[in-house]
Parts: structure tokens; sequence; C-alpha cells
């Protein structure tokens, strides 16, 4: 870490806006790290947290239960179905983060083959730089060489196939465009064909196929060509294993659906929720599964799901998440978030302008800026150069906050972002750029 680093305070938020102790104002640009949905201090979502303020906080759902949680478990089933897929996600189990989302839809899957006459079914794949959280089983699932090496003699051996980065491809024969690297690309999907093999050589010792659908985010926003969900869950159940996908990011609408599995029209068996689950106002997380793997749960005392959290099911964290996803289902607020996505598009078209950006891509609200040392070759900076940290710490001299992924620069503005607001995020990144890397 840094030693001369100074972090910002932030004292309060508006809307898009977050307001330092010294009373400076920032644009919100990744949505406090992709959690706001609709803006800070929304008075609806306000006003759902003081309401179940007023009747109680918290109370363990360990033997209990309460109304907010039930009520909002019914509520993510009909958001996260689509009335022409399958298989249905009948069965929600919460707990605290995006983290403890995927540690508890991993155990999950596990138990449940333990508990039907498959326990040889424990390995799971999943693509290289996928990222599912920072407690053991989540880094497991996962591979980040700069995250998880410290702790890689603890961490159980999983499956990794390529991860589908139509830019930096080695099967993707087409030179660089400025455009998205996907919409250019010269492959033979190879990397669907990959992850076919993997899993099918995995067979029947597959508990489950394990993707970020569409948006691989903290790999560095690789963004997937069409096609890569559902061809490689269906590899997946195949081989008889499960589906399990993380959407702690791509889900709430970021990518455009409810669930980016939707635009895929594929549906998993399991999946993770968090950070925009409320909004980006409480912790809380949500696994949803099939009524087949909640059934293998059920009978004897030994075959309980013993996984629990002292604030799983937070009453407030399920009382905005409530209203959360009444204010996703409002007309008004589709017609928000295709306008930001639409400015977004519109706006970025000038990094292109920059020598040194490599790949611009997007998918939703979600704005990634590749920077390359050489746009003809796509060659890095050398890591060290901190490129993508230098920019971004530019860009908040010009009243903008966001973190890089390495020399990934992201823009994931809150769906009540203006069209000027978002204007100023990508003026200000532009500017960034241009200071730190003179054109
Ligand atoms: C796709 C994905 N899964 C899981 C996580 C972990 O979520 P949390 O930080 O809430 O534990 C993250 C966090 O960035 C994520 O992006």
């Amino acid at each position: 870490m840094d030693p001369e680093f100074h972090p910002v305070s932030i004292q309060a938020g508006e809307g898009s806006w977050l307001i330092a102790s010294d009373g400076k104002r920032y644009l919100d640009g990744n949505s406090s790290i992709w959690t706001n949905l609709h803006g800070h201090r929304h008075p609806k979502l306000d006003a759902a947290v003081f309401d179940q303020l007023g009747r109680i906080a918290h109370s363990s759902f360990l033997g209990l239960t309460h109304e907010p949680a039930a009520r909002l478990a019914s509520e993510l089933v009909s958001f996260t179905n689509h009335p022409d897929l399958q298989p249905k996600l009948n069965r929600v189990f919460f707990s605290d983060d995006g983290s403890t989302a995927m540690e508890s839809g991993l155990k999950m899957i596990l138990q449940g083959f333990f508990q039907t006459g498959e326990p040889q079914r424990r390995e799971f794949i999943s693509p290289d730089g996928a990222y599912h959280g920072d407690t053991i089983g989540a880094m497991s699932l996962g591979k980040s060489e700069t995250f998880h090496h410290p702790y890689q003699p603890f961490l159980f051996p999983t499956r990794k196939v390529m991860a589908p980065a139509c830019y930096r491809c080695p099967f993707n024969h087409a030179k660089p465009q400025a455009d998205d690297a996907r919409h250019y690309r010269k492959c033979s999907f190879e990397c669907v064909a990959l992850a076919e093999e993997e899993i099918q050589k995995a067979g029947d010792r597959l508990a489950a196929w394990v993707l970020e659908p569409k948006v691989q985010g903290a790999a560095g926003m690789i963004m997937h060509p069409e096609g890569y969900a559902q061809r490689t869950a269906v590899a997946a159940r195949k081989v008889g294993a499960k589906v399990l996908f993380d959407e702690v990011l791509t889900g709430c609408h970021r990518t455009g659906t409810a669930l980016a599995a939707h635009s895929e029209s594929v549906m998993p068996d399991v999946v993770a929720l968090a950070k925009g689950l409320t909004g980006g106002y409480l912790p809380l997380a949500a696994t949803l599964t099939t009524e087949e793997i909640f059934a293998s749960f059920l009978g004897e005392p030994e075959k309980t799901f013993f996984h629990g959290h002292s604030y799983t099911a937070n009453a407030l964290g399920c009382a905005v998440a409530s209203a959360n996803l009444t204010l996703l289902s409002e007309r008004e607020g589709e017609k928000q978030r295709n306008r930001v996505s639409q400015t977004l598009r519109q706006l970025s078209k000038k990094f292109w302008q920059h020598p040194h950006v490599g790949d611009v891509r997007q998918e939703g609200t979600i704005l990634a800026i590749e920077i390359v040392a050489n746009r003809n070759t796509r060659a890095r900076f050398p890591s060290k150069e901190r490129r993508g940290a230098k920019i971004c710490r530019a860009a908040q001299e010009f009243g903008l906050l966001t973190r890089p992924i390495g020399d990934v620069l992201v823009l994931m503005p809150p769906f009540c972002s203006t069209d000027e607001e978002i204007e100023v995020m990508v003026t200000s990144l532009d500017q960034g750029l241009r200071k730190e890397i003179p054109a």
C-alpha cells in the first residue's frame, strides 16, 4: 500500500454526487464500487429504511422469520425469473455480501450432490481472472494472481479455462480497430470450444460451471462475446453439472436486463446477487436456487444447510431491497437506464481520439476503456507504472471519483445521472487521461 495515499473522506451524498468533508463535490463515477443504482439519498429508499427502523432494525433469522424477508424473497423470485426460460429459481437464501452469496452457492451445490448420491461431483470450472469475492471458497472459485497469491496454498483447486476476452484473445486474428473488439473479432469461437472441452473432461466429477455472465468485473471488465454464457451452460448441463452464475455485479439491470443471464436466454441453477440488491444502501445478498436443489436438503436434520450469518436477512436491508426492486420495475426507471446507457455510448466515442486507447467496451451502464502502450500491437504499459491508478487520481482533480482495474478505466454511473453529469464524468476522465498520458 502506498504510504503517501490519503483517501478522500466522504461526508454526504446526493444523487450522483459524493460530498467530501472539506466540502468538495465529486461525481460518483463507479456508483460506490458498483453498488449504487438510483443515486444517494433517494427519497423512496431513505423512506423504506426509516419506515423499517420504526419497527425493528434487526432480529436473528435462525429459526425465525420476518415479513420484510418473506416479501423480498417472493419479489426476488418474480424479478429473477423469466417467463420463457428454465429452470425456475424459486428458493431464496439470504446472506450479507457478494462473497458470502457465492460461498453459500458453492456449498449448496456441493452438499446437494452429496445428498443425492453424487458425492464425487466436487470440481468447479470458471474462466481465468474470475473474481467472486475474498472468502476462501470464493477465492478458490476465482483466479487473480494479484489478489490471491499469498493464499494459494490454502485455496482448493479448481479448473480454469481461457477468459473470453476478445480484445486480448490469441484466437482473434483481427487487426486492432477503433471499436469494441467484440464487434470486429475474427475467430471461430475457440473460447467456447475450449470451455466445452474442459467441461467434457471433468464429466461426472464436475459440480458446477461458474461464471460472471457477460461481464467479468474485477478481471478488467472483460465483456464476453454474445452466446458465451448460453453455450457454456448447455455444455455443463450435458455432463449433469450445475450452472452457478455470479450476478453480484451484473444483476439488477446493470447490463440492461434484470439478470445478465436473461439477455443470453439462459438460466442458472444457482445465482448470487448482492451489490445493487439494496440499491447500494446496505450489505445484503441473496442466493437463489431451484426447487430441485432445495429438495435435496429436505428430510433428516443432518441434511440441513448449516450456513448462517448473524445478520442474515437484516430487516433494514430487506426493506430497502424491496423498495429498490419497485424502483427497478417502474417504466420511468427503465427509460432512465436506457438513456444513461445511450448517453455513455455516444459520449465515450471521444476516448478514441486518444492514441493510447486500445479498447472501449460497454454493456448497459458499464463502460470500460483499456489503455495501452501501443494501439497497433495492443502492448500494455508495464504494470509497475500504474497508469490506470494515476489517470483516476488525476481525474479526481477534475471532480470525478472512480477506480481502475489495472489499466482499464471504468465508468459506471448511477441510473439517476443526468446527461450533463455523464458528460462531466466522461470529460473529467478524459482530462485525467490527457494529463497523465499527453496525446
Ligand atoms: C462479480 C463479483 N462477485 C463477487 C464479489 C464480492 O462481493 P463483495 O465485495 O460484496 O463481497 C464482487 C465484488 O466486486 C464481484 O464483482
